[in-house]
């Protein structure tokens, strides 16, 4: 029960809800010693022995020693060897020093007991489904269906507890900036972040629907418009579409947005507002100041992945033209139809054997890879290249390649003698895709990534569309975006090469957040829209009245929204976004706890005019 979280001195706040008890359990010090309190909570662990019963009681803050000696009272005594682990109770008695070789340096309040004259059980519990007392391993499913007893556990609590403090930190800072906290409506209008929206009908209006805000976009927009210059929420975000390991069907973000500013305006407070957060909440974290400032295409180049991994190096560099002239038929197929062959270098790896090189190629294959290319530098490994020859070169391209041209290789992936390099062909984005992974489990395997640094950066310089499936034009981040100013004639011309005023936060491989400078003319707006494929008469029915406030005179602004969820999970270093939620859906958008969804009685289908189709 020891945290960094709990072993702060607590807050006075005692005081106000000490109708049952004086103290929290978790707060008893040497400074309470020869003290008569009073302490309630959850009965962690019973142990009798030497004739005396010791209740380990916990709360919130932690967890206190209660002795019970039946020679000090034999009706509390006679309690306690009755209680079960999570009965509730409260203890009246005397703080003592623990005797001399019975401390306990791991726990906060190790160096006292209570020594208990009066015992009351408020409530009895059941045996609980799994151990709280315990850090086991519970199956997910059981956690979420007992989520009130899996929140009792520690890791939650410090989870939670840690959001508090991530999210009260944000407000403080925003607010001494001058921002002021909005509330805006759940039931809204559509607002496209690029996923469904959940609906729900109206009962009044027969036939219509609401849609939960994917985010407060537009709203926060409109506000701009109303002169709520600096505004910012903690906002709940709906969007229905696959959950993943960093995503929930709901969700929050730290929803920002100012008026009369650039790029650098939204970025410099970021900055300021994660690196005094981490400096100031998580301290055991290192953070690299500035946070870089890096373009799209280059980190798209370096990394295939737009939120990359920065914690290590491990760079992709591009191969295709080394490779356009060699007679390897296969990557040369590849190219022939537009693909591109990249790779990058696992220092000192040249010696992987057969099956660690089939299980690497199993891995791309597994992440869409047609196959994997590799290519083992012998010699002494840190060895410069000079003097290599074929014969130290083993790969089955290597017959293909004159000894220039694997130099040329080795030096665009920096590798040495000793080392491996990793080569894929395909289509560009499956390339980038496939390698970014190989890149982040090489990353992992070879112990490059520091747990404890946090490497933000910014990304920029995004293009404004990207082709869809379909062949059309889908915003890169949302329609409300700005193009650069000198690439707005591009709309008409070539709308693939308008770059945005978008920006991407990122940390550890993870997007935490996007933000934009904005459209804020009438003019502009439609034509994006109209880019985009929206007829006029959608663009009137869904956004007119964001159009019409343009006109109203709206000042020039833009934002950026951080996911909270996402952030807690690397702050709280964990795997799932469900672990830093104190209610959350599993992957396949369900909540164990309250069963839901779940259906509805006719009376209500029958009040709101639906019909549940048969098929
Ligand atoms: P965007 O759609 O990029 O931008 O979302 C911003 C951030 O919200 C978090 N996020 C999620 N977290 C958990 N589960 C999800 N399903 C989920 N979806 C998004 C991510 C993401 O970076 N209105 C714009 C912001 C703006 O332009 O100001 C927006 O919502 O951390
Ligand atoms: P194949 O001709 O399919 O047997 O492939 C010959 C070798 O090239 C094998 O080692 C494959 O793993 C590898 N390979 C095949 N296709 C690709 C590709 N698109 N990218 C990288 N390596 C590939």
């Amino acid at each position: 029960m020891e945290s960094s979280l709990r072993s702060r001195r607590l807050p006075a706040i005692i005081e106000a809800v000490a109708a049952l008890r004086t103290h929290y359990c978790g707060e008893l010090r040497e400074e309470h010693v020869g003290q008569i309190v009073t302490i309630a909570g959850w009965v962690n662990r019973r142990r009798d022995h030497g004739g005396l019963t010791f209740i380990d009681l916990r709360d919130r803050e932690g967890i206190s020693q209660t002795v019970f000696n039946p020679e000090v009272s034999a009706e509390a005594h006679s309690i306690a060897v009755e209680l079960r682990n999570e009965y509730v109770i409260k203890v009246k008695g005397r703080v003592a020093l623990r005797p001399p070789g019975t401390e306990n340096k791991n726990l906060s309040t190790g160096y006292v007991e209570l020594i208990a004259d009066e015992v009351e059980i408020l409530n009895r519990a059941k045996t609980p489904p799994f151990y709280i007392n315990e850090e086991v391993e519970v199956e997910e499913p059981l956690r979420l269906k007992y989520r009130y007893l899996d929140l009792r556990r520690e890791r939650m609590q410090r989870n939670m507890t840690l959001r508090h403090r991530v999210v009260k930190f944000m407000r403080d800072f925003l607010d001494a900036k001058g921002f002021i906290e909005i509330e805006t409506p759940v039931l809204i209008k559509s607002t496209p972040e690029g996923a469904r929206d959940y609906l729900v009908p109206s009962r009044i209006h027969e036939g219509k629907f609401y849609a939960l805000p994917q985010s407060p976009q537009q709203l926060k927009q409109l506000l701009m418009v109303a002169g709520y210059d600096k505004y910012f929420q903690i906002a709940r975000c709906f969007r229905d579409e696959d959950p993943r390991a960093d995503r929930q069907p709901e969700f929050t973000q730290l929803d920002l947005e100012m008026s009369f500013v650039d790029e650098d305006d939204i970025l410099n407070l970021t900055e300021e507002l994660f690196t005094s957060l981490v400096e100031t909440v998580t301290p055991q974290f290192k953070i690299v100041k500035p946070f870089p400032r890096l373009s799209y295409e280059d980190v798209m180049e370096k990394y295939g992945s737009d939120k990359p991994d920065l914690r290590f190096g491990l760079h992709l560099a591009d191969l295709s033209d080394v490779f356009a002239s060699t007679e390897f038929s296969v990557f040369r197929s590849v190219l022939g139809d537009g693909g591109k062959v990249k790779g990058l270098t696992a220092p000192d790896c040249a010696g992987y054997s057969r099956s660690q090189l089939a299980e690497l190629t199993e891995f791309v294959r597994s992440r869409g890879a047609k196959g994997l290319v590799t290519m083992a530098l012998d010699g002494a490994p840190g060895d410069a290249l000079t003097g290599i020859t074929l014969d130290d070169v083993r790969s089955i391209v290597a017959k293909f390649l004159t000894v220039d041209q694997i130099v040329e290789i080795a030096n665009r992936l920096g590798a040495k003698r000793g080392d491996l390099l990793l080569i894929v062909a395909d289509k560009p984005k499956v390339v980038d895709v496939v390698l970014s992974n190989l890149r982040s489990e090489m990353g992992l395997r070879l112990g490059l990534v520091d747990p404890n640094l946090l490497a933000f950066a910014f990304i920029q310089d995004y293009p404004l569309f990207e082709l869809n499936d379909e062949g059309h034009w889908d915003s890169m981040h949302h329609p409300f975006t700005a193009p650069r100013g000198e690439d707005i004639p591009l709309l008409d011309t070539n709308p693939g090469k308008v770059r945005a005023r978008h920006y991407d936060f990122v940390c550890n491989g993870s997007e935490l957040s996007s933000g934009s400078i904005r459209i804020h003319n009438r003019e502009l707006q439609e034509k994006v829209f109209q880019t985009l494929g929206y007829t006029k008469e959608e663009t009137e029915e869904r956004f007119g009245h964001l159009l019409e406030a343009f006109e109203c005179g709206a000042p020039p602004h833009g934002g950026i929204a951080p996911g909270i969820d996402r952030l807690l999970m690397l702050l709280a270093g964990e795997e799932n976004i469900r672990e830093v939620i104190a209610f959350p859906k599993t992957q396949g958008a369900v909540d164990l706890m309250l069963d839901s969804p779940s259906p509805v009685s006719p009376d209500q289908l029958r009040e709101l005019r639906l019909k549940l189709s048969e098929d």
